[in-house]
């Protein structure tokens, strides 16, 4: 059993039970599918990677890790690929029993009698919702009481969001080649960017990188931004020519072993910076490095984003985007104009990972950061191109500049740091590897 579904049990209440599914495949169009992508939790706890499964974690059981799984099915193998089945559910992934995933219907009914608690997170998976329900359905409406189905129902995101937040050395590792094939293949796109070439070029270009390091794919779906696509947060269409004199954001990340890394580096796509490019770069740039040395213990995840608004903010008015006082521009939140996001969130499984960001919720008390945790530190200045307020110089610039730390016992580590961001170095490598 892995150390992560131990922990999990742990953590159950007395007389609980959890019912943890694997993700289905995702109709791309007719009969074709994406790509498979197991469910983050479900990965998390088990490491079996076929869809459809059903994971049922039963503490007070003498075999409490139940593994419902397809069957092992000639046909159905010779079409859509291999099965592990049962026995390869018991053998090589740690089930301390397994049965067919037609069964769990039937089985459920023995499986929550008597129990207290139930863990499940309704509103993923609605066909299992309404299979769930159908169980309890008739459990209300029964006088004669003959089974005693759990009255309360708890999200066990509760328990693996609060676990995935601290990464055990383990997870570290992987992280970090994560972050490591990316920031080579930032490095490649910045030894390879022309002008002329189409933003879907770059993506290939990255992508096959990744791929051929032994990441799965991208961790998202990659942002490749020329000119003033780079003001979109979410530019993900990547099939416009590159032109001289602008600017190229990149936001792409790998996934390696289910680990998320998510990196983002904005340079010229000529390989020199223009004054103009420059000063706003520079502003990003000083705001982010002083937000990864806040990225430590001791500081909460809301003031690092108060952190960011304020020197961002005077960045602005140093700019000449915004006039005034700076609590003033604050308060009236005027710099939501330039910068619109959080200037980062929790990295790992998800790149916008589980956990919460309040201890409590309800008072908004921020997080405190602790060894373990990894965050993005991302801050960004979009000038919209058509913004008449802005100097004319400024309009259509978009800089993010996006590292993933790691919050360490005496300070941080930036696992990204192998893609350079200081932008002389930025255009001593576009220059090295020739320019027209
Ligand atoms: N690439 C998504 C993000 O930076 O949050
Ligand atoms: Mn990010
Ligand atoms: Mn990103």
């Amino acid at each position: 059993m892995r150390t992560q579904l131990k922990k999990f049990i742990e953590s159950m209440e007395p007389n609980s039970i959890a019912i943890i599914p694997a993700a289905h495949e995702v109709t791309r169009s007719y009969d074709s599918e994406f790509k498979f992508r197991q469910d983050s939790d479900f990965w998390y706890l088990t490491g079996f990677p076929e869809p459809d499964a059903i994971a049922v974690i039963d503490p007070s059981s003498k075999k409490p890790y139940t593994l419902y799984v397809r069957p092992r099915d000639p046909l159905m193998e010779t079409w859509y690929g291999r099965r592990q089945g049962v026995e390869g559910a018991v053998k090589n992934y740690g089930a301390d029993r397994s049965f067919s995933v037609e069964r769990f219907d039937t089985d459920m009914a023995k499986l929550l009698d008597g129990k207290d608690v139930l863990y499940y997170r309704f509103s993923v998976d609605r066909n299992l919702d309404s299979r769930i329900l159908d169980y309890f359905a008739p459990q209300r409406v029964r006088r004669l009481k003959t089974a005693y189905p759990p009255h309360t129902i708890i999200d066990p995101t509760i328990i693996t969001g609060e676990m995935r937040l601290y990464k055990s050395a383990d997870e570290i590792k992987m992280m970090q080649r994560a972050a490591d094939i990316a920031a080579e293949a930032h490095i490649l796109a910045m030894k390879k960017v022309r002008p002329g070439m189409n933003e879907g070029q770059v993506e290939s270009l990255l992508e096959a990188y990744m791929r051929d390091q032994g990441a799965s794919g991208v961790a998202y779906n990659s942002i490749i931004g020329g000119g003033d696509n780079a003001t979109i947060l979410h530019y993900v269409e990547n099939n416009m020519p590159l032109k001289d004199g602008d600017l190229i954001l990149i936001d792409a990340g790998a996934e390696y072993q289910g680990y998320a890394s998510d990196i983002t580096r904005t340079f010229p796509i000529n390989g020199k910076f223009t004054k103009a490019q420059r000063e706003v770069y520079d502003v990003v740039l000083d705001v982010q490095l002083k937000c990864i040395d806040f990225t430590v213990v001791g500081n909460t995840h809301q003031k690092r984003q108060e952190y960011s608004i304020e020197l961002l903010t005077e960045g602005m008015k140093q700019l000449g985007l915004l006039k005034g006082k700076t609590k003033d521009l604050i308060k009236k939140k005027a710099y939501l104009k330039y910068y619109m996001h959080g200037v980062g969130h929790w990295l790992g499984l998800d790149v916008h990972d589980a956990g919460r960001y309040f201890v409590d919720q309800q008072a908004k008390q921020s997080k405190p950061y602790a060894p373990g945790m990894v965050l993005t530190v991302e801050p960004g200045l979009y000038i919209p191109p058509d913004d008449k307020s802005a100097p004319a110089k400024f309009r259509g610039i978009g800089v993010r500049i996006e590292d993933d730390v790691l919050v360490t016992k005496d300070g941080n580590l930036n696992l990204t740091a192998a893609v350079t961001k200081d932008p002389d170095e930025i255009e001593a490598i576009m220059q090295k590897a020739g320019r027209k």
